[in-house]
């Protein structure tokens, strides 16, 4: 049992035994990795297994005329013999993936390392013949389905450099992320189903490459073999292709620092960024946060729930657990299909080990009743872990006493697509939990807590400010793919010589952090992260759309909802026909995953008299906070604000 003493949980001395790594061990390897980085990481990355070893190991700066990360620098290794071949001698015959598909009478597909390791092989020898060579990119946009792991990892192999886009994006969002990347390949699926329905991903393709260079071809697994359109010669049949393929391939040798993907995440401006990550610092990273975050041990079953498309599904779906020789769960569906216990039948099915899923899933289940939980036998997990927003302590209970009886203890995890891997989170043997704290920095990690308007370091151990880290680790971002300035103006900027999260934090008398939330305009809609500035964009790209202005409010499940305050054209009337039809198109502009949830109508928007949007006003408004709205003396006209409180939006 976890011991709870005034809001503390503490792991029991059962699994503090058979844990990697205990507190003690925890402050020795904590200190030494940031008294001797060289040192620490130049141990550790020895646990890859390099093609040429490296002798350099650190070569990295955040001053701001200079910014640059180099790990490993003058190493070579190929991600994917790292994550695949060299486990093959001692267990080719274990289970590298566990595919768990939509559709709970579909069975389970249990992919060995041998197996693994043919696929891959054959696949890189596809992607080759399709002229894919080292340094070229290519877009994935799949559902949750082996080939999504297969393809990152041929590509990988042969030094390709994927960028996964997330099959809930629009036809518009895949092309634009296509552009960006300078891609000339697509692998995709027909269809995705997802939760009993199915995306269509191939036609949202089609459509995508309408606004693409003429000469992108496309992969297509052929998933459900639904009915899709057919392009000769600028279409592949994967399974085709994969029949007659080579299953003889050598993996391609790469720098330490050779981009291993690219991944567009959302920032406080309209342009999504292109987020680049290495080779080896990153696979280092990812592989060690997972063997000791989640305490991963021989036979274990890990379980995962994200999908591919976010960097959760990268670090920790695929590239971390298949480095360390693990059993990885990849699952198709959605927690609520068929029914709202559909989490816990797949940890009772395959007897998963640690589970690692978001906030904004807990909430949902939880609101769904404890039947759907008590019915499956979860004995067989022992640590649990939550990633993408702070966890409010009502769900963290549910999650500590329902799924895990209290004998699991639960890793809350801070970090960002950026960072490669957590940065903030407990070791479960180690270090002991509060509900809602990410807890202490991982082997490292050094975190500094900035007063926002001096920018100076706050030495207090209470303390609340702006989230910011010292010094570089291993599996942080390189840069901004094309655009290094950007990364620099990003992330290295506002606070000189630190790189800043976004996030704010407040750290308590026992040096926990806790996650405030983002300081910019950036929101987080069950645990997507959404730039409130693409959401306008959207919007005023409709005809009839004069000036919009986007913020976030609390949701009860999502964590935040989308809020938008929209003024329209002269001449346009307000209705409900109208509000479903902006509703619409921000989904196909962007995704659903950005649909608004509320649409407020808004005559007129706060602004300076210089013109700037006053978005702490609407934030305030959105949510309800009425008596905080502020100075509102810069407003150049004060009676818009009064019309936006009467006709706020009620929420549900
Ligand atoms: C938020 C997801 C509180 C945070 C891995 C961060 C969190 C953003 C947590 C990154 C957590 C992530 N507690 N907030 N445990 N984890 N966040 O890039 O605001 O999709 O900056 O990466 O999510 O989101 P991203």
């Amino acid at each position: 049992m976890l011991d709870n003493k005034d809001g503390v949980y503490t792991p029991s001395a059962d699994f503090v035994k058979n844990a990697h790594i205990d507190s003690s061990k925890y402050s020795e390897m904590y200190a030494a990795s940031v008294s001797d980085p060289e040192g620490f990481w130049g141990e550790h990355g020895r646990s890859l297994d390099w093609i040429k070893p490296y002798t350099k190991v650190k070569d990295t700066s955040f001053a701001h005329d200079d910014v640059h990360v180099r790990w490993f620098e003058d190493g070579t290794l190929n991600v994917a013999a790292n994550c695949i071949d060299r486990h093959l001698a001692t267990r080719g015959d274990q289970t590298a993936i566990i595919f768990e598909p939509d559709d709970p009478a579909e069975p389970a597909q249990h992919i060995t390392y041998r197996e693994l390791h043919r696929q891959v092989c054959k696949l890189s020898n596809v992607l080759e013949d399709l002229g894919v060579r080292k340094g070229d990119r290519v877009i994935l946009y799949m559902p949750m389905i082996p080939e999504a792991a297969y393809a990152m990892l041929a590509c990988a192999r042969i030094g390709a450099i994927h960028s996964i886009v997330f099959a809930g994006f629009s036809p518009d969002a895949l092309s634009a992320r296509i552009n960006g990347a300078d891609a000339r390949l697509l692998i995709t699926a027909d269809y995705a189903p997802r939760g009993g329905r199915q995306t269509p991903l191939k036609s949202n393709a089609d459509a995508a490459l309408l606004h693409t260079r003429d000469d992108v071809k496309m992969l297509v697994v052929k998933r459900t073999g639904g009915q899709t359109t057919w392009v000769d010669g600028r279409d592949f049949d994967y399974h085709e292709l994969m029949l007659e393929a080579d299953e003889v391939q050598h993996p391609v040798e790469v720098e330490a620092e050779h981009p291993l993907f690219i991944l567009y995440t959302s920032g406080s401006t309209g342009q999504p960024k292109g987020v680049v990550h290495s080779s080896g610092g990153y696979l280092l990273y990812a592989a060690m946060t997972q063997k000791y975050v989640f305490d991963v041990h021989e036979g274990d079953v890990y379980w995962c729930t994200a999908d591919v498309g976010w960097v959760t599904g990268h670090s920790y779906i695929v590239y971390g657990p298949l480095a360390n020789g693990g059993t990885t769960v990849m699952f198709e569906g959605v927690p609520t299909y068929p029914d709202a216990s559909r989490f816990w039948q797949v940890c009772d099915k395959h007897k998963v080990t640690q589970f690692y899923t978001a906030p904004t899933a807990i909430r949902a289940l939880m609101a769904k009743g404890p039947e759907f939980v008590e019915t499956c036998d979860l004995s067989s997990l022992r640590v649990l872990g939550t990633v993408g927003e702070p966890i409010n302590p009502e769900a963290w209970n549910w999650y500590n006493d329902l799924v895990g009886k209290g004998r699991c203890p639960i890793v809350d995890t801070w970090w960002q697509t950026e960072t490669g891997g957590h940065l903030l989170t407990p070791l479960p043997g180690a270090i002991a939990t509060k509900p809602g704290s990410a807890t202490l920095p991982f082997f490292g990690v050094q975190p500094v807590v900035l007063d926002p308007h001096s920018g100076a370091e706050i030495t207090e151990t209470e303390c609340e400010g702006v989230l910011c880290l010292k010094d570089s680790w291993p599996g942080q971002m390189r840069t901004v793919y094309g655009d290094h300035e950007r990364f620099v103006k990003t992330y290295f900027s506002d606070y000189k010589g630190y790189y800043f999260s976004g996030d704010g934090c407040r750290r308590d008398a026992d040096g926990y952090y806790w996650i405030t939330g983002r300081v910019d305009d950036v929101i987080n809609v069950s645990g997507h992260r959404m730039g409130t500035a693409e959401v306008e964009s959207a919007l005023v790209a409709h005809a009839k759309v004069a000036e919009a202005a986007v913020v976030g409010y609390p949701h009860d499940i999502k964590g935040q909802g989308i809020y938008c305050y929209v003024t329209l054209m002269n001449g346009e009337e307000p209705s409900e026909e109208l509000r479903k039809e902006l509703r619409t198109w921000v989904r196909t502009e962007i995704g659903p995953i950005a649909a608004p949830d509320l649409i407020q109508w808004a005559p007129g928007l706060p602004k300076t008299r210089s013109g700037k949007i006053m978005r702490r006003i609407l934030r305030k408004i959105a949510e309800d906070d009425f008596g905080a709205l502020g100075d509102t003396s810069t407003l150049a006209d004060p009676s818009v604000v009064e019309d936006l409180i009467e006709n706020r939006m009620n929420k549900k």
